[in-house]
């Protein structure tokens, strides 16, 4: 962004750029018909973001700069509107991710790490600095927002101060979130509204820090964050050193073949058997002996062994586009963007919400 504009105009043109590449979808494909997801063809990937700049290979930044630094990648906010992300530019389809990672301090600095597919399912984790004791857990299945009893808080030892690893594990019949190697939370299929809420689709791993608490957001959002964000104490840096993924159905791309949003309407391409390993920058043992135990017994790889699809309704609910802006708990870091244009995106997302039906 170029400094010259006025902050309106960068919040307005960056929610909107936030719009399809953050929280929004540029093709939702319950709604039209989409290119298919690229997909990561192999069993494992891991980065390790100490490495150098080698190491965002099949990663985008797509907000601000992530240099690579010895504590890993330096997410910073140093001024409002800073929100510096990455993301996969591949997709998995069930799998397990887990970061290493030390959240932002400061008051109102979210610090994410999540996973979200082209119909907006959606798990997470984050941050909020304001409290230097906890994470939450959260997720949301095809953009439903119409409940915010989702997210739940883990305790953590300084979150802020500390390295930890977060896991999630995400199989057809139950996700579950681990801290240190510990499972802290299990969200079974049936748990969210029959598993027509449950995340499904194919993801891609979304990592970067947003400021919840910017003065200018809404007041349910400051108040999730603890609180305004005070940017005379920037920087508010997180660091990321290293992230880890296994995709259980490894695969060249992965295709909707109708608008059910359910996975047993993923077909994937060129499936491979998911013995190879890839890593975009070296492969060393950056995850724990833990977590790699966590990730094998969790993966049942395929998805053909659980209860078919809540194949219910594929239609997001009308009631939802009047309410997002309340929710503290989209993930991503279009949030704070969202609350500088709130108008315009009610209208955006009334129109989206016609859309959906
Ligand atoms: C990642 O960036 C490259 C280069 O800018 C672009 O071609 C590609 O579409 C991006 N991938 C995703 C998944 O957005
Ligand atoms: C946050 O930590 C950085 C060092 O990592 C420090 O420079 C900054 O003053 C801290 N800010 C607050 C508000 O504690
Ligand atoms: C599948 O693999 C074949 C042979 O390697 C290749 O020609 C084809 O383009 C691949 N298809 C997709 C969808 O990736
Ligand atoms: C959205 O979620 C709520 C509960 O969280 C549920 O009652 C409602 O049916 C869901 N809407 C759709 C379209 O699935």
């Amino acid at each position: 962004m170029k400094s010259s504009l006025t902050w309106t105009a960068v919040a307005l043109a960056a929610a909107i750029q936030s719009c399809t590449a953050q929280t929004y979808t540029e093709c939702n494909p319950m709604e039209e018909t989409c290119s298919a997801n690229t997909g990561l063809a192999s069993w494992s990937f891991t980065t390790d973001f100490t490495s150098g700049d080698d190491a965002f290979d099949s990663w985008n930044i797509t907000s601000g700069s992530v240099p690579s630094t010895s504590l890993g990648a330096e997410f910073t906010i140093n001024e409002q509107g800073d929100a510096p992300t990455i993301e996969t530019d591949f997709y998995i389809f069930f799998g397990y991710l887990e970061v290493k990672m030390r959240a932002s301090n400061g008051t109102g600095i979210v610090s994410t790490a999540i996973m979200e597919s082209d119909d907006l399912d959606e798990i997470d984790w984050e941050q909020v600095s304001t409290f230097n004791t906890e994470i939450q857990s959260n997720y949301f299945g095809k953009g439903n927002t119409t409940s915010y009893d989702r997210a739940t808080t883990i305790t953590v030892d300084t979150p802020e101060d500390t390295f930890h690893t977060y896991g999630i594990s995400w199989t057809s019949e139950k996700t579950e979130w681990y801290v240190d190697g510990t499972l802290v939370r299990t969200l079974n299929y049936a748990d969210a509204v029959d598993g027509t809420n449950y995340p499904q689709t194919p993801m891609r791993v979304r990592i970067g820090i947003w400021a919840g608490g910017d003065p200018d957001n809404s007041e349910g959002t400051i108040e999730w964050a603890g609180g305004e964000t005070d940017y005379t104490q920037a920087p508010f840096t997180m660091y990321l050193e290293s992230v880890s993924i296994t995709n259980y159905n490894p695969a060249e791309s992965y295709t909707y073949t109708d608008t059910t949003g359910s996975y047993d309407s993923i077909s994937a391409s060129n499936s491979t058997s998911g013995s190879t390993t890839s890593s975009s920058s070296s492969s060393t043992d950056t995850t724990s002996s833990t977590s790699r135990s966590v990730a094998a017994s969790s993966s049942t790889p395929g998805f053909s062994d659980t209860t078919s699809s809540g194949a219910a309704s594929g239609s997001a609910s009308a009631t939802s586009s009047a309410t997002p802006s309340a929710s503290p708990f989209v993930g991503g870091s279009s949030k704070l963007l969202f609350a500088h244009t709130e108008g315009f995106w009610m209208g955006l997302l009334a129109a989206v919400g016609v859309a959906m039906l």
